[in-house]
């Protein structure tokens, strides 16, 4: 197991360690796990490059740092409780022998289809078993997973299947979300018809729902398993040898295939797992995010089932059948840490306090926050009616790119203030910088959150652009990595995100690129353009605003026509990017070089008129108009 910090001085000292002997420091924490070769050099890196490399010469597979390390100890432990959907129906428990015996024989499966190492499997699927089993079978094999969250549309899952080319695509009949049956493999045969490298496609029977199966192509699970050998061993990986792609969007263009590697990102997730939520061994540990995003590969999966924690797995969502789910979860498995994200308290605490009241949920002893900033209301509630005063919350920041926790309170020891992520997890520098790329030192200071040295669960690159890794993260403010988020560090030296600063909006803890919303409105053929921005929503954190230009739509059916819009970008993104409001405009506020000034935008679904200086603008008369549309819609 990893070491574990177990009070204040203690981190206060790991943490300096961490700074002045950087490669001392994580050699001593890589050293409890097990490697078939050991590193010749920690860390090799070069943010100009950028190159980044731990372990360097190690060999490994994460997965057997999951099983063969906890075989004799915790065989017969839990490691994954699964939670269905519908509370009638019963929930499932595996062992570690059980999941072992499960993933080996799935990684047979896929070496019977002739998948081999460096390999791309896309995984399709609702939070069901064989999501887990896929994801750590892919592994098993040094295949390389891409986990796409089942709630993407079918252009989504053809445009990452196509970038990542992969050969085999992993899905079910359909998935169960609260009151709905979803035909998940009706979206995913949409998808293939777009999906040209797809050589076989393996689908899990969940629903029952009648499906149409491609002769040649198209593979039940259940069917494939049946006499798959329980016997596996493991590929051996390069530290540095790719383990997952996961897509994520960014402020321009389609979107990205943030690449993580073997060793580091193994390290590194059980590492800030251990010590945030300060897991002890025997203790029933539920993130309630999706594996589709990174908070579920890191902290249900990998985290975790590193540190041989019990990890619940839930299928469903909080309000079904009613707003107690979680709670009655939490009574039901009497779990001791609960992880979620704003977006989920904002909602649950919409639906009266009555529902988190009636539970004492006395097994609780850490609470998780993660995906957007929380406000305080919202804290003080998931403290108070949740914790029930007695649970610290960690609210933990970090993202899709950095692998793991990376500014977060540790649980019980770092003293919390509400709304901050409060101090850098050992091994993390983060710096600020102002506008002019300096770097602001001392306390009570604001501007963009940069780190400026590698720490092992970073991403490598970005699959099959290399130039794009280093535009986005390493050319804003050279030899630093930029994480695009706002940041103050108050007078106690404490952080606290202060959200986006590009042009990502984060809805309900989704990130979402607003070039990749306006494309899909564009694809509307009455819109000629439109221009996306967030804007404050009480719940989702931010909302999607759409202003379009369509000169030529019938005058009266506005209405309709948002309708139409929004369903498109369902159609091409997923329903959680479709705009919240839609405002047509005549135009939008354009430098003279064409470009769309979308902090105008910002200012004005803020509810400010402050717009700065507008004297670039070819059309300054616009921000008259649109300011106007904009109250005449928030009031309407
Ligand atoms: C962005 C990353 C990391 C897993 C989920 C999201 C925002 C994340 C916090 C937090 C304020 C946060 C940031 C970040 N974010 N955690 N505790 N407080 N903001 O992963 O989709 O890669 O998004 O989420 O803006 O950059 P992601």
């Amino acid at each position: 197991m990893v070491p574990k910090i177990s009070t204040l001085s203690g981190y206060l000292h790991e943490y300096q360690k961490s700074i002045v002997h950087p490669e001392i420091f994580w050699e001593r924490i890589a050293e409890s796990f097990h490697w078939r070769k050991p590193w010749e050099k920690v860390l090799e890196w070069d943010f100009n490059k950028p190159e980044v490399k731990w372990f360097v010469g190690g060999k490994l597979n994460i997965t057997e740092n999951i099983f063969e390390r906890h075989a004799c100890m915790k065989g017969d432990t839990p490691a994954i409780i699964w939670e269905p959907n519908d509370p009638s129906e019963p929930h499932k428990i595996f062992t570690y022998k059980q999941l072992w015996d499960e993933v080996n024989k799935f990684a047979n499966v896929l070496k019977s289809l002739g998948v081999k190492k460096g390999d791309r499997i896309t995984i399709y699927l609702p939070m069901i078993p064989e999501l887990a089993i896929a994801m750590l079978a892919s592994a098993r094999i040094g295949a390389i997973h891409s986990i796409v969250f089942a709630g993407f549309s079918a252009k989504a899952l053809a445009e990452r299947n196509n970038d990542a080319q992969s050969k085999i695509l992993i899905t079910a009949d359909g998935s169960f979300r609260g009151p709905k049956t979803i035909p998940l493999k009706q979206t995913a045969d949409e998808a293939l018809h777009m999906s040209g490298s797809i050589e076989k496609v393996i689908v899990v029977k969940r629903t029952g729902q009648q499906v149409r199966m491609k002769e040649g192509r198209d593979l039940w699970w259940h069917e494939l398993m049946k006499n798959a050998a329980t016997e596996c061993k493991a590929e051996t990986m390069d530290a540095e040898d790719p383990l997952f792609i996961l897509y994520t969007s960014g402020s321009t263009g389609k979107p990205k295939g943030i690449l993580h590697t073997t060793g580091g990102y193994m390290i590194y997730a059980a590492y800030t797992f251990r010590n945030v939520f300060q897991y002890t061994d025997g203790d029933i540990y539920f993130c309630a995010a999706d594996i589709g995003w990174i908070t579920g590969h890191s902290y249900i999966i990998y985290g975790p089932l590193l540190e041989g924690a019990t990890t619940l797995m839930f299928e469903g969502i909080p309000t079904y059948p009613k707003p107690d789910r979680y709670w009655q979860i939490i009574e039901k498995f009497k779990v001791n840490q609960f992880y979620t994200s704003p977006t989920a308290i904002r909602s649950l605490l919409a639906q009266g306090e009555e529902w988190a009241d009636k539970y004492d949920m006395p097994s609780l002893k850490v609470l998780g926050t993660v995906g957007e900033p929380i406000n305080e209301e919202a804290w003080h509630w998931y403290h108070n009616h949740v914790g029930k005063g007695r649970c610290p919350i960690v609210d933990t920041w970090w993202q899709t790119e950095t692998g793991g926790i990376m500014i977060s309170p540790l649980a019980g020891i770092t003293p919390t203030k509400p709304a901050y992520a409060t101090l850098p997890l050992p091994g993390i520098r983060p710096v600020i910088m102002d506008a002019d790329g300096k770097p602001l030192k001392g306390n009570n200071v604001e501007g963009s959150l940069c780190i400026e040295f590698p720490w092992p669960g970073m991403a490598r690159t970005v699959w099959g652009d290399h130039q794009r890794y280093k535009e986005v993260y390493f050319t804003a403010y050279p030899g630093k990595y930029f994480t695009g988020d706002g940041v103050k560090r108050d007078e106690d030296g404490y952080y606290r995100i202060l959200g986006r600063i590009d042009d990502v909006i984060n809805v309900s803890g989704h990130r979402l690129g607003t070039a990749e919303i306006e494309n899909a409105i564009n694809e509307h053929p009455l819109v000629a353009e439109s221009a996306v921005v967030g804007y404050p929503h009480p719940i989702k954190g931010q909302g999607i605003y759409a202003f379009v230009v369509a000169p030529a739509r019938p005058g009266n059916l506005d209405e309709e026509l948002r309708n139409s819009i929004r369903q498109g970008v369902a159609k091409l993104i997923s329903p959680i990017a479709k705009p919240d409001k839609i405002q047509f405009v005549s135009g939008l506020p354009k430098t003279r070089s064409g470009k769309i000034m979308r902090r105008i935008l910002r200012k004005i679904v803020a509810g400010s008129s402050d717009y700065g200086d507008t004297s670039t603008l070819t059309n300054p008369g616009i921000v008259n108009e649109i300011q106007k549309g904009f109250e005449a819609l928030k009031d309407g």
